[in-house]
């Protein structure tokens, strides 16, 4: 009920300018009361299968929990690449029966749902294997939650809407970045404005999850560099949050140290089985910490850049992360040399918090530039700066909990300099080109 109200509130907030005042106490409150029922439900964990047999396993305990028939959900291009093959030859060897949906497409809409929905009913699925990146994982589990509901994806949108637990759902993640075989939330896209929403409900966490370097080593450098960079943003804006706990900053530092050492790795050579491993294990820590800790300011402004820009979600996230790590950095400067020293990224362990602080920052800046990441976002156009600054300001104030906020001038600030660097990071490029 407080969280109904909270969210009532925050709305009438955001039917006009931005009253800050207004913001912060309804911000403050709610990230207060996500604390606590946060602290109150269960977050159930899925069972994890870890390495080259990861897939088999996973498919064993389906099998033995007594399920007859999968509906598999992929996407088209992983589906043409065979990846699924690994999951279904192995099905056909124990007579298991399968249905591939390969329609889910990157932020996958209600009707891209739905249309699982009604092919795992009508070839009478009673469990569900999701294989593929984010967009599939969050798709299998708002599939697995409508059948099991008897509702469309879009009821379950909110918090704790579904009444029953999800049909049978194992995840088998192919990109290391969102973790979401790990979280409570799944994201969904509307068909006509775009936007995302997200269902957010503990009933549907996976049963298991495999975590197949094999299945991993295909993903081309890019790919890598913005799903890890996604993995990075996760556990920093974990570390960083109001909310976090002694668990969240256990799973947020493994995270962001292994993401410091193998990412780099991954993405010079795709095939080193170990660092995709490893890249797949700081994937899963960075969910399980943001579950409870949540996120910041650099996911609200860059889900508004995948909005209207289309920008792949790691590599916003990566163009965002910057400005969001200075903004907090006095009010997280503690916390921020904490990391680093538990994670041993510091030169000289004697330094001030404030020196570790920025040698952490710097590291972060220097795997951006690393691992290659491009800044530039074309044709970002100043007047739609108002309605992002209000959705992303929206975003915070209803689900996260972050050490600083900011107004909406502060946040179309933010996208201002975006726009300023990525203009100028355009020019360089046609400078270059014309000169060779
Ligand atoms: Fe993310």
């Amino acid at each position: 009920m407080l969280i109904k109200k909270c969210s009532n509130l925050t709305q009438l907030l955001h039917n006009d300018t931005l009253n800050h005042l207004g913001y912060l106490t309804v911000a403050k409150t709610r990230a207060k009361v996500l604390a606590a029922v946060s602290r109150l439900i269960p977050m159930p964990r899925p069972l994890l299968f870890v390495g080259e047999q990861a897939c088999d396993e996973l498919c064993d305990m389906l099998i033995n929990e007594g399920n007859t028939k999968v509906l598999i959900v992929t996407d088209a291009v992983l589906n043409k690449l065979g990846v699924p093959s690994k999951v279904t030859d192995y099905l056909d060897t124990r007579n298991i029966r399968y249905q591939v949906y390969d329609g889910i497409t990157p932020d996958p809409t209600y009707k891209v749902m739905e249309e699982g929905l009604a092919l795992s009913i009508d070839a009478g699925c009673d469990s569900v294997i999701g294989i593929g990146g984010g967009s599939v994982i969050d798709a299998a589990k708002m599939i697995a939650m409508s059948q099991s509901n008897n509702c469309k994806p879009k009821r379950l949108i909110g918090l704790f809407k579904a009444r029953k637990p999800c049909l049978p759902l194992y995840c088998i993640p192919t990109t290391a970045g969102t973790g979401s075989e790990a979280t409570i939330g799944a994201v969904a896209s509307d068909d006509q404005t775009h936007q995302k929403a997200i269902a957010i409900d503990p009933k549907m966490v996976p049963r298991a999850a495999a975590i197949d370097p094999t299945i991993m080593k295909g993903m081309p450098p890019h790919i890598t560099a913005d799903t890890g960079i996604d993995v990075l943003t996760h556990a920093l804006e974990a570390w960083m949050s109001v909310n976090a706990t002694a668990e969240t900053d256990y799973y947020a530092a493994s995270a962001v140290k292994a993401v410091m050492k193998y990412l780099p790795i991954a993405y010079k050579d795709g095939d080193n089985l170990k660092a995709r491993e490893e890249m797949g294990m700081a994937a899963h820590y960075g969910g399980i910490a943001l579950n409870k800790a949540a996120l910041g300011y650099v996911h609200a402004i860059a889900h508004q850049l995948g909005a209207y820009h289309g920008t792949p979600h790691g590599r916003a996230n990566a163009i965002v992360l910057p400005y969001i790590i200075e903004l907090n950095r006095k009010a997280s400067e503690k916390r921020l040399a904490a990391l680093a020293r538990k994670i041993g990224v510091v030169k000289n362990s004697q330094a001030s918090d404030g020196d570790v602080a920025d040698q952490l920052i710097t590291q972060v800046k220097t795997l951006l530039e690393t691992v290659g990441i491009d800044p530039t976002i074309n044709d970002m156009q100043a007047s739609d700066f108002d309605n992002m600054a209000k959705a992303a300001a929206k975003e915070v104030s209803d689900t996260y909990a972050v050490p600083v906020y900011m107004n909406g001038a502060g946040i179309k600030d933010i996208l201002m300099k975006i726009k300023t660097a990525s203009d100028k990071a355009n020019k360089d490029k046609s400078v270059s080109q014309k000169v060779s």
